[in-house]
């Protein structure tokens, strides 16, 4: 963190005296007015909830240029890590800060294979659940659980139990989205297969059954870790940022990443694909592309509390580079498997047309995100709807990791505290029952 040039002088229409806060440059983006000492020096708080004006940590992981539609892990543009590596390269650069060269790269693959088996005794704890629970309920339940399973690495301030936690996190996520998904329809876990990629290994948990050979198709296989590199990080967002704040308590990375899986849940943030898709075959029951305009309608009415899933974002105020790459994997996808005529693929091209076109979205900046598309994709691959959201947290492990790891680190990390603008009921004494 740099020092800037110039100062921020804050003053008062009252009189008070003004205050100087120091600003800081990071390496690009919007400088940051340092204001912790504020409250000390005024008196006062300051008021943005939402965080629309707050940067809450510095950090050297993910950049995104809202306006240019720019996503960077560790400086790499997202395009050429989508086309150019794997995820678990992708894994290594978050956490690390580098791509790994020939040797890392076979070494951190096979760190990461040896751990992707899970204590045999998770499967019962697993059992404890309705067959018909949301797999999310089952892996907020599972990935916190694992604090009960791994004591050795739960240490948050021992960087060597740091790292092994990530190391397990990363190869046990796939395995536990996996059996939550065998236990929901009623089939056996299968063990991980060592000598298959990553995304490869997933799809065999997934999709095999001990009864014969799973064949990966390298289509689906390239597909499904395009899914995991385009998810991986996306800096400070809610469930990161939940992440980090759990954390700050000194909790154990088991305990924070489950907290981060219980945020990304909600249907504003990775439960948009799964929306998003229950959406679009809402619209398709009820006519199709004939029904578009209808819907609309409603999207642009603010009364009827309809949303567009899949639109809009905080931060990109242009096309999310990620939805770009989806749509390109979703074509290819849909020819591998020979669905070109896939009707929720042209609906969601036909609303996506009209949207680009449309004033409410282009006066507001709303362009489609990573989830318009990838609820197609995925379920095109077999994944049911439902587990959309465990796919996400799978993918986004690595860097709630990273992110959580570089907070500890980081000399001027605190328990996160937040204070309010109190607005409830000023001192009063209870009255005697009788008189309430
Ligand atoms: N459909 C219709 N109107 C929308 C939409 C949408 N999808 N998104 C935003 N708006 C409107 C919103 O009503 C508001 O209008 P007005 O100014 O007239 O009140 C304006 O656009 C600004 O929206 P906002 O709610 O202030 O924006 P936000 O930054 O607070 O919300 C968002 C961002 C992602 C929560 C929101 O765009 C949304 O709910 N989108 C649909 C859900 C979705 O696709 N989420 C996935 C996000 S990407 C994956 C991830 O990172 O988790």
């Amino acid at each position: 963190m740099k020092l800037a040039d110039n100062k921020a002088t804050l003053s008062f229409s009252n009189g008070s005296p003004s205050v100087e806060m120091p600003v800081y440059q990071g390496n690009i983006g919007p400088d940051v007015i340092d204001i912790r000492k504020l409250y000390a020096q005024t008196g006062m708080f300051t008021y943005d909830p939402g965080f629309l004006s707050t940067a809450s940590c510095q950090s050297g992981i993910t950049y995104i240029d809202g306006d240019k539609g720019e996503l960077l892990y560790r400086g790499y543009p997202i395009e050429q890590l989508a086309t150019n590596v794997d995820y678990l390269d992708t894994c290594h650069l978050l956490l690390k800060g580098e791509l790994p060269n020939a040797t890392e790269r076979v070494d951190f693959h096979k760190l990461v294979t040896n751990h992707t088996m899970v204590n045999e005794q998770m499967q019962f704890f697993l059992r404890g659940f309705r067959r018909d629970a949301h797999p999310m309920a089952v892996l907020t339940g599972l990935v916190g659980a694992l604090s009960a399973f791994y004591h050795d690495s739960t240490d948050i301030n021992n960087p060597e139990h740091r790292e092994i936690a990530a190391i397990r996190l990363i190869a046990k996520m796939p395995t536990l989205v996996a059996m939550a998904y065998k236990y929901g329809v009623g089939q056996p876990f299968m063990y991980p297969q060592n000598d298959l990629s990553y995304s490869g290994n997933f799809l065999r948990m997934m999709f095999g059954t001990p009864c014969e050979e799973y064949k990966v198709n390298s289509v689906i296989e390239r597909a499904m870790d395009r899914i995991f590199i385009l998810h991986a990080d996306h800096e400070q967002n809610a469930s990161t940022s939940t992440v980090r704040l759990c954390g700050s308590s000194g909790t154990n990375p088991f305990a924070a990443i489950a907290a981060g899986v219980a945020c990304l849940w909600g249907p504003a943030h990775g439960g948009a694909n799964e929306a998003c898709l229950n959406m679009l075959e809402d619209i398709q029951r009820q006519g199709g592309v004939s029904k578009v305009g209808q819907f609309m309608e409603q999207v642009k009415d603010k009364n009827s509390g309809v949303k567009l899933m899949g639109f809009g974002h905080r931060v990109y105020k242009n096309y999310d580079p990620r939805a770009k790459l989806m749509q390109e994997t979703c074509n290819e996808v849909l020819e591998a498997l020979g669905l070109e005529n896939d009707p929720l693929f042209k609906l969601a091209k036909q609303l996506e047309k009209i949207a680009l076109e449309d004033d409410y979205f282009v006066q507001r900046k709303l362009y489609p995100n990573v989830d318009f598309y990838s609820g197609i994709v995925q379920r095109a691959i077999g994944i049911p709807v439902n587990l959309f959201t465990g796919i996400f947290a799978l993918a986004r492990t690595v860097g709630w990791i990273a992110q959580l790891n570089e907070m500890i680190g980081d000399p001027e990390y605190k328990i996160g505290r937040p204070r309010q603008l109190f607005t409830g009921s000023v001192k009063r004494d209870v009255k005697p029952l009788d008189q309430r």
